[in-house]
């Protein structure tokens, strides 16, 4: 077992100590979730009132924080979920089950002017815009935070965020809904044609356009009058909408806020992590750490020396399910060798695969010893 004090232990605690926010993005199965409860319940372990915004959290894990009825707002964890822990927070956890559909619908009914808002929750762009639209999950998210953020007064919020298929889906998501928002050259020419109540040929014309490039992200029978109106409604949105758009891009630039990537150990996943890395890292969003999750541990010695005392046909089998571990373990050794030449001085952080899913709150504390290097996985 290698000790506290080897690098990249530590880093989170004093991420979870200083910063405002954190926000931990990955692929999808990673550990996202888990990695952003664990965080925020150390937090408050440790005396910092925090708050978790989830993404689609498994279902016990929701149940155990006490998450199964709420949505789109904030519970405080009871008393007793800790007390049946046996632990004892020195400051509240608050946690939520962050819902985009709900969110977008927020965000329109606040900015949209009366008589437009009916008409963008009908039209299916908007239905697409706020459910699949490459990057429109991220943004949401980060909407979220940014609310959260300004109109709440949490020490500290991590954030998880949707799986990603794509870093850029993430980075760019602010800069699309500008740019949706902003497109100038769509609006005049969707505009006339709209006005004079139908579609001109014209429009079958754009080729490479950006609107055309919208439209084929989506799926279906969408009509380009569909989208004519929508982005007639979309430009009435008034520009307090666009600035906030701004302040969202802002805050992921802010040095209050730290990016936490989480990945698995295996070699043949480290080409997404690595490529995330980089594309955060030029951007300005330089991860503070980079999690592995699920790292298979080696058996020692004495489970060797334990599993030869064993009778035979068990003595066998035990033998071959440690052998195999042991094998995983070389192999996970190498993808974070790998992972940690190409991520330079970014700190690894590793978390153990345990035995069970992480999803209780002695679960999460288990998991956040091994985050802020109070427990390190032995090689
Ligand atoms: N270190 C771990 N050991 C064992 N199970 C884990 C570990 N980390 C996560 N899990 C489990 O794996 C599943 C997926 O994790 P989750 O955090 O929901 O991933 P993501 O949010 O990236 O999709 C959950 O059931 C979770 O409890
Ligand atoms: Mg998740």
């Amino acid at each position: 077992m290698s000790g506290a004090g080897e690098p990249g232990s530590g880093v989170l605690a004093r991420a979870l100590a200083a910063r405002r926010v954190v926000v931990c993005v990955g692929a999808g199965g990673v550990g996202k979730t888990t990695v952003s409860a664990s965080l925020a319940l150390e937090a408050a372990l440790k005396g910092r009132e925090s708050l978790v915004c989830t993404i689609d959290p498994a279902k016990r894990l929701a149940n155990a924080l006490g998450l199964s009825a709420l949505g789109n707002v904030e519970a405080r964890i009871p008393d007793p979920v800790w007390s049946d822990a046996g632990l004892t927070p020195r400051a509240p956890l608050h946690a939520m089950m962050l819902d985009m559909k709900r969110t977008w619908d927020e965000l329109i009914a606040r900015y949209a002017p009366a008589d437009v808002r009916e008409r963008i929750f009908a039209n299916r762009f908007y239905q697409a815009l706020s459910s699949a639209l490459a990057g429109s999950q991220e943004y949401i998210a980060m909407e979220k935070l940014w609310e959260l953020r300004s109109s709440r007064g949490y020490p500290l919020i991590v954030l998880d965020t949707p799986p990603t298929a794509h870093a850029l889906d993430f980075l760019d998501a602010p800069n699309r809904v500008l740019d949706f928002l902003d497109n100038d050259a769509a609006r005049w020419l969707l505009t006339p044609a709209l006005r004079a109540g139908k579609m001109g040929l014209k429009f079958f014309n754009l080729g490479g356009s950006f609107v055309m490039k919208q439209l084929s992200r989506l799926t279906g029978t969408e009509t380009l009058q569909e989208l004519a109106n929508f982005m007639l409604a979309m430009s009435a949105l008034n520009e307090d909408f666009r600035e906030r758009a701004r302040a969202v891009k802002a805050l992921l630039r802010d040095t209050q806020t730290a990016f936490v990537l989480v990945t698995g150990a295996a070699v043949d996943r480290q080409d997404e992590a690595i490529h995330f890395h980089s594309i955060l890292t030029a951007n300005g969003m330089a991860p503070v750490a980079v999690v592995v999750n699920r790292v298979h541990t080696a058996p020692t010695a004495e489970d060797f020396d334990r599993a030869r005392a064993l009778p035979s046909p068990l003595q066998e089998k035990v033998l071959r399910t440690l052998e195999e571990r042991a094998t995983l373990a070389a192999r996970d050794a190498l993808g974070i060798a790998e992972l940690q030449r190409q991520v330079g001085n970014t700190p690894l952080v590793q978390v153990p695969r345990f035995e069970q899913d992480v999803h209780d709150v002695r679960a999460l504390a288990e998991t956040a010893r091994y985050l802020v290097g109070e427990a390190s996985v032995s090689v």
